[in-house]
């Protein structure tokens, strides 16, 4: 099975365009998944899933993240939104996604991918950019390639929060500091063979450096890694259809009216397989 598709940037995304019912029904899916973990990113317009659709879809392509069922017909659905009244257990973390990262950092087996599809937009901002930590990984010289393989970062939620709200309250920094911190290799050798970053801002230091080195090391990955060269800018437009390979890749959202009412409904793929290392 071969579907239709051409590259939206040199290193991530790609945009699909396919029949919605076939779609659906899961007849694609092989393909999607071969396409996703090369690409990183997939795109498809015009498809205005509804939520059941999206999770049917969602379901073909792996293991569906199940999470709090807290209303009937919402299994599994998470909607991405800084409306505390829509989603009262997630929305006063959202600001970290507008700092590039990977998802569930905190987990030994991070999730494997993300669908999104938007119910409302921003009128101003709202993008959302990807990079490959594939491609970054294999533009890096090889002697550098070599010694980040000897390298484990721990990765924390208070790195991941404290840089997009400096001025939280006690509470809040207590809060995150609450949460089980996770060590990672630097560099993932993925079951496929392929190598790519685990990189982060969740991640807050490199195990044994000096903490002005590791700071030096990890600033200057990210800055490598989020060049305009390795971006894909998605430009939302209602019915649009969004996939990311979580393990190989970063993302975030560009700034936007927190009263815009921008809404993603979002159903995310388990994880299947632990970060490893060098053996
Ligand atoms: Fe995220």
């Amino acid at each position: 099975m071969t579907i239709k598709s051409e590259p939206l940037t040199e290193h991530t995304g790609s945009e699909i365009f396919v029949d919605r019912e076939a779609l659906i029904s899961g007849a694609l899916s092989p393909a999607i998944r071969e396409l996703l973990v090369q690409r990183g990113v997939i795109i498809a317009r015009g498809l205005h899933l509804t939520d059941d659709e999206q999770r049917a879809f969602t379901r073909t392509m792996g293991d569906l993240r199940l999470g709090t069922v807290k209303q009937e017909g919402e299994e599994g659905l998470q909607k991405v939104t800084f409306d505390e009244k829509v989603n009262p257990d997630y929305a006063k973390f959202f600001f970290g996604s507008l700092l590039w990262h990977m998802d569930g950092t905190y987990e030994e087996v991070p999730p494997f991918a993300t669908i999104l599809t938007p119910r409302v937009l921003s009128a101003t901002g709202g993008q959302t950019e990807f990079t490959s930590n594939y491609a970054t990984y294999e533009a890096l010289p090889d002697d550098e390639k070599a010694w980040l393989d000897t390298l484990k970062v721990v990765h924390t939620m208070q790195a991941a929060l404290f840089p997009g709200k400096p001025d939280c309250t006690v509470e809040e920094f207590a809060l995150w500091h609450s949460y089980p911190n996770r060590e990672h290799p630097l560099v993932w050798h993925h079951k496929t063979g392929r190598k790519s970053l685990v990189l982060s801002t969740s991640g807050s230091h490199v195990v044994g450096m000096h903490p002005a080195e590791s700071h030096d090391l990890l600033q200057r990955l990210m800055a490598h890694a989020t060049q305009p060269r390795f971006v894909y800018r998605h430009e939302w437009q209602m019915g649009d259809l969004l996939i990311w390979d979580n393990t190989g890749t970063m993302h975030r959202a560009m700034p936007y009216p927190a009263d815009s009412g921008r809404q993603l409904h979002r159903f995310t793929l388990n994880g299947e397989e632990p970060v490893r290392g060098v053996a």
